[in-house]
């Protein structure tokens, strides 16, 4: 009898064990911009957020509905810059704000990608 009991005991245990599965959704790991760091660079960090993966050319393409176009990448620069940056006030800058407050159509840049756009425009918003 007792036996049975701790075996009882122990296939319980095993069961409440494993009826728990924690899957661990780790937050996305954003670069720290380090002072006098590699200067961000239009061409190959900046553009591609909005003509990769974020869906922004769907509505913001040539001959389309939504200005800026943001799907030529001989333009891209020129359609956003001055128009839609804000040297003064970088977090106020419209392709900032479009990009990640997530009330412009639901879309929101990634964590990184945010990061990356307002260090762009702290910078000087270069073409570069
Ligand atoms: C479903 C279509 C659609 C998608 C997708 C879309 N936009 Fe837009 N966007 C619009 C429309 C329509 C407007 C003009 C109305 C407004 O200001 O909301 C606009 C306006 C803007 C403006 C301001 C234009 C102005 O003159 O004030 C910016 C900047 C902008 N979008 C950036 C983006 C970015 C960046 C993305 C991708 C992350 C994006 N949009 C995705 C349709 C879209």
């Amino acid at each position: 009898m007792k036996k049975y009991i701790i075996f009882l005991i122990l296939i319980s245990a095993s069961l409440f064990f494993n009826s728990c599965k924690y899957d661990f959704i780790l937050p996305e790991e954003v670069p720290v911009i380090e002072p006098g760091g590699d200067p961000i660079s239009f061409e190959s960090q900046i553009a591609p957020i909005f003509s990769t993966g974020n869906k922004c050319t769907a509505c913001h393409k040539t001959g389309g509905f939504a200005s800026p176009d943001l799907s030529n990448s001989a333009t891209v620069y020129s359609q956003i810059v001055p128009k839609y940056v804000d040297l003064a006030s970088p977090a106020s800058s419209k392709i900032y704000t479009y990009s990640t407050s997530g009330t412009h159509n639901n879309l929101k840049v990634s964590a990184t990608q945010s990061v990356l756009l307002l260090q762009w425009i702290k910078e000087g918003a270069k073409n570069n």
